[in-house]
């Protein structure tokens, strides 16, 4: 026991064989985003980076694919530095990370900070869609069943995006293909599904040139999976996305509605015309 424990400090000492005096080993900074770190265009943000309350400056670096540029300094002392954002813009999505500096030298970095910015119509044809997210067989399923997310849009995005609310981490992300509709699709296939897997699921679209520049997010889709106490309570509307497509179903149902009952009227009428004409036959007949 005491000898693992050894082993275990030893192994972890050597793991970390650092002196407080050179650059860049005091502990690392948290960086975080707020309101969030998947934000829409125009929104004010502010990204604060903490570290020690002996910290004299503070630093923000943003990284685009392999670029890495130098964003703002903070020279407030203490315990945390606010960079805000007042109205952020597409350029403004990447990769943020940040490092305070002490008399004793500079920090680790930061983990880094992916910030997404949603956006609409940025030039004629571009970000003007927002995709569209169903799912396969059905939204309301049964634990162990497989589904399928289909994301799509007439867009020609490269990629597509399932994320669960509340849990950005784990998005799904495929790239787009053309069907032979024209339209641009990802087929995302998930299970087997567990109460757990229950939620809001929503997709964007992205192009490859900005990977942190995403659409505007397509409607919500409640799934949820039986099973559970909690979830045994079904509610009828789970399946409804909440906005137009659902209005232009009932146009469509409508008018299939109105061209069946048609249809009816059509032949009830040939049928009588038909029996009219018979009857007047006969009754040419039964006079000549
Ligand atoms: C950002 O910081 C400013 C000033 O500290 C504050 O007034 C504002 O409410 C903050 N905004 C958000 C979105 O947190
Ligand atoms: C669900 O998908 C997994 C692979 O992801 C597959 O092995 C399994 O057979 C599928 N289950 C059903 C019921 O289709
Ligand atoms: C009309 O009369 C013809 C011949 O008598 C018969 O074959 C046909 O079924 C009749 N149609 C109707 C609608 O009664």
């Amino acid at each position: 026991m005491t000898f693992t424990f050894a082993v275990l400090l030893c192994f972890g000492l050597s793991l970390k064989p650092r002196s407080p005096v050179l650059a860049g080993v005091l502990p690392k900074p948290t960086i975080k985003a707020e309101p969030g770190s998947l934000v829409t265009r125009g929104m004010q943000v502010n990204i604060s980076c903490m570290g020690t309350s002996d910290a004299q400056k503070y630093l923000l670096f943003i990284k685009k694919f392999k670029n890495v540029q130098h964003r703002q300094s903070s020279t407030i002392r203490g315990e945390k530095a606010v960079f805000s954002i007042n109205s952020i813009g597409q350029y403004d999505g990447g990769q943020y990370y940040c490092f305070y500096v002490t008399t004793s030298g500079w920090s680790a970095q930061s983990d880094n900070l992916e910030l997404v910015v949603t956006v609409r119509g940025t030039s004629p044809g571009i970000f003007e869609n927002k995709p569209c997210l169903s799912v396969l067989p059905r939204c309301v399923v049964t634990p162990g069943k497989n589904v399928t997310f289909k994301c799509f849009s007439q867009e020609e995005y490269d990629s597509f995006i399932v994320i669960k609310e509340g849990e950005q981490k784990h998005s799904m992300i495929m790239e787009s293909q053309k069907t032979s509709a024209g339209q641009f699709q990802a087929l995302f296939f998930v299970g087997p599904m567990t109460s757990s897997s229950s939620g809001t699921f929503k997709c964007y679209g992205y192009y490859k040139a900005n990977p942190q520049v995403w659409s505007e997010p397509s409607d919500h889709l409640e799934i949820q999976v039986l099973g559970s106490a909690m979830n045994t309570k079904l509610s009828k509307d789970v399946c409804k996305p909440k906005t137009a497509s659902n209005t232009q179903d009932h146009t469509v149902e409508n008018l299939i509605r109105m061209g069946l009952a048609g249809l009816v009227f059509i032949i009830l009428g040939t049928l009588l015309f038909e029996h009219w004409r018979n009857q007047s036959w006969t009754y040419h007949e039964a006079g000549k």
